[in-house]
């Protein structure tokens, strides 16, 4: 993308996929001296929507990266011409900081992972955010495993949310249980929480003690799932996309339900979220053959995601944490022998606004 000036003071932009003027209130909106923008927050301090519409641009004059504008409301600013064309490049800009998502299947060779290191505002830090954006999660190797650690970590690269499970949960067998985790029963690939308003976004399952022989962790990346099922089985692919389903969880205290389609694509046709939980998921009564065609879509989406072509499938160590996008990709659990010895995992959610945040900042330092 290119910037000039041409006749009449008008600022032209040369991109591959088109031409076009800058509309002047455009930029006058984005000029940033002391009276218009506070320094401290960039925050506009009055209402750009006052601005007479129809100030143009009385000179211009474009020095490398710099382009200094006189505007005829008698407004100077100057601008960079670098950050100019990264906004103007909206497309990109949509897709966040880490615009290039790998897909994977079992295949996978590289496993993302990075050593714990407590300084969150270190290169190391961003490095396995990136890691995490890129292929939809991370393992974390050598997380202090006392003390709950884990609500530091998660408050430190993002911010928990908590949920009626608590700020964190426990993952491990007990008595009392209000969901299938707290058992040592096998866990079929699933997003988590598709019940709730919203959907917990990523989540974080740290291992304490593994003692048992069973009780190994599963990863599919449902965006290539779900891509595979466009390809292949486009009839599936269309009534999992068109069909919303009540997911619901109910314990003693509690009842939550959310309704939501198994791929939610957006309007381009790309994927956009993954709710995927048969334990707790109920389809509305369909006409006869859309019901059939959702059962047959759902068996079908459920074996890929067991399959040896997606399934990456391995033993969490005491002091790992796997980070995983709760929209993108589907986890589960072998069965295992709870006398074997323990098996203690802890829990926790984040938002994506708290952590890619987290991201831009790096990004800025580091980019
Ligand atoms: C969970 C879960 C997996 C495990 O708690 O949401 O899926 O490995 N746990 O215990
Ligand atoms: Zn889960």
């Amino acid at each position: 993308m290119k910037i000039e000036v041409i006749e009449n003071n008008k600022i032209l932009v040369n991109s591959s996929k088109e031409n076009f003027e800058i509309h002047p209130l455009w930029l006058r909106e984005r000029a940033k001296t002391e009276d218009l923008m506070d320094k401290l927050t960039e925050q506009r301090i009055y209402d750009p929507s006052a601005l007479n519409k129809s100030i143009k641009i009385k000179k211009a004059n474009l020095k490398a990266d710099m382009l200094n504008i006189e505007f005829t409301d008698g407004i100077f600013s100057e601008f960079k011409v670098s950050e100019l064309c990264k906004e103007l490049d909206t497309e990109k800009m949509k897709k966040g900081p880490v615009d290039e998502k790998i897909m994977w299947d079992s295949k996978l060779n590289y496993r993302p992972t990075a050593k714990f290191n407590n300084d969150y505002e270190s290169k190391e830090t961003f490095e396995m955010l990136k890691k995490f954006h890129k292929y939809g999660f991370v393992i974390i190797t050598g997380v202090p495993t006392k003390n709950n650690y884990i609500v530091d970590f998660a408050n430190s690269i993002g911010v928990i949310r908590p949920t009626n499970f608590g700020v964190y949960f426990d993952v491990k067998s007990i008595p009392d249980y209000n969901d299938l985790a707290y058992t040592p029963r096998h866990l079929y690939p699933h997003t988590d929480n598709p019940y709730r308003k919203p959907v917990p976004c990523i989540q974080l399952l740290h291992c304490i003690e593994n003692e048992v022989s069973g009780g190994l962790s599963t990863l599919v990346d449902g965006f290539a799932v779900a891509d595979c099922l466009r390809e292949n089985f486009k009839e599936y692919f269309d009534i999992l996309t068109s069909t919303k389903v009540r997911f619901r969880f109910i314990d003693k205290e509690i009842i939550l339900e959310n309704w939501g389609e198994l791929i939610e694509i957006d309007e381009n046709e790309k994927v956009k979220q993954i709710r995927f939980n048969t334990k707790v998921d109920y389809v509305p009564h369909l006409k006869n053959e859309n019901l059939e065609k959702f059962y047959k879509a759902r068996e079908k989406m459920g074996e890929l995601c067991s399959s040896k072509n997606f399934e990456l499938k391995f033993k969490l160590m005491p002091g790992d944490l796997l980070m995983m996008d709760n929209y993108r990709t589907l986890h589960g659990r072998t069965a295992y022998d709870a006398s074997e010895g323990m098996r203690h995992l802890q829990g926790c959610y984040i938002d994506y606004d708290s952590s890619e945040g987290k991201l831009m900042h790096l990004l800025r330092k580091f980019g």
